[in-house]
């Protein structure tokens, strides 16, 4: 008999920076040459960008952004704490990471034992200092449990799901983000130091066609125009026969076991459409409705296409979450979501009602 928590929160690298580089991005994309200048100007921008942006380019807004955020990953954290799990299993993409020209599985299941992780490496590459105000080369220790993690990937195959493992992370890459950052911020207020719970990763294939083409997302529309796409991720609703499967695999487990999925919506940086200068709010709206309306279906209509379209690759991992809140019957008990048009993506939070499970007959 297990009992399952369900958690969706944000791992936005620019929250470990400071507020004056939270704005990085889109400054970034103001840069490409490509972008046209009518775009790039803020009086074509929605009033709402606009007050955003401000005359600071976002500073001031960055930090009312910050405590947003802040305040709903203590929610996540509050609820995570009452359920008192005993491991938690986290959906995260890998951003070039692991996956590089070597190999490129949909999905894979790190098998680690406890790691030492730099949480600043990223932000450090991109020139911010950390929020923190700590070392940029501080490490904190990431427990994982190679034997839990080998047990799953082994009864995932045995359940007709051909699951790739990792023994050992890749050298000279950054540890995925996306799960690095999770620690990182559930442990807002210690820069992640004090999370002593193991966290069991799932890595999945977000950035599908843009994987190696991208090689972690960002791209100017000049090399766009001539890149060389790689073969799609794995489609939503094959995420949420994944997410399915996990919570098939754990059910017997005497275990309390959170299920995480971590990341933002739609990026700006990914929505071409929009010359990268803000995320598809609108087709996140939509997607965070059916979520609030208990809409698995409409969720499991979405195609791998528009997930691309509307720059919301990363949430592959809430389609994970989703099916496994599915398979095992949880009702959402609180969710939010806060959205941005300068700080490149949306971000929703979610918690889904702690569930006795017992084993399937
Ligand atoms: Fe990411």
């Amino acid at each position: 008999m297990a009992d399952f928590l369900g958690l969706g929160l944000t791992h936005y690298p620019l929250l470990a920076g400071t507020d004056e580089h939270m704005a990085g991005l889109l400054r970034w994309t103001l840069a490409d040459p490509d972008v046209p200048e009518a775009e790039k100007d803020p009086a074509s921008w929605s009033p709402e960008m606009r007050a955003e942006w401000g005359d600071d380019q976002g500073r001031t807004a960055a930090a009312g952004h910050r405590k947003a955020l802040v305040e709903n990953l203590a929610r996540c954290r509050e609820a995570l704490d009452a359920f008192a799990p005993d491991v938690v299993v986290v959906w995260g993409d890998d951003q070039y990471e692991n996956f590089r020209e070597e190999v490129v599985p949909p999905f894979c299941v790190l098998a680690y034992d406890d790691l030492e992780v730099h949480p600043f490496s990223l932000m450090n590459e991109r020139g911010s200092p950390n929020a923190w105000g700590l070392p940029d080369d501080m490490t904190f220790t990431l427990r994982g449990n190679r034997d839990w993690s080998r047990t799953l990937a082994d009864r995932l195959i045995g359940d007709g799901f051909d699951m790739a493992y990792s023994y050992r992370k890749r050298e000279g890459s950054h540890f995925p983000h996306a799960v690095a950052n999770t620690q990182l911020f559930l442990d807002y207020p210690h820069a992640g130091t004090e999370f002593d719970l193991p966290i069991l990763p799932i890595t999945v294939n977000c950035y599908g066609q843009h994987a190696i083409a991208r090689r972690g997302g960002l791209a100017r529309f000049a090399e766009i125009e001539t890149e060389q796409l790689d073969p799609i991720g794995p489609t939503p609703a094959r995420c949420m026969q994944l997410g399915a499967g996990v919570a098939r695999a754990l059910r017997g487990e005497d275990r309390r076991i959170a299920l995480v999925a971590s990341s933002s919506w739609s990026h700006a940086f990914l929505n071409d459409k929009d010359w990268h200068l803000r995320p598809d709010t609108a087709a996140d709206l939509e997607l965070y409705e059916a979520l609030v309306a208990d809409d698995r279906d409409r969720w499991r209509r979405t195609t791998g296409a528009e997930i691309v379209r509307d720059g919301q690759h990363e949430m592959l991992n809430w389609f994970c979450l989703l099916g496994a809140v599915e398979e095992l019957g949880m009702d959402l008990s609180w969710s939010t979501m806060v959205t941005t048009d300068v700080f490149n993506s949306n971000k929703c939070f979610a918690v889904f009602e702690p569930a006795t499970v017992t084993p399937a007959t």
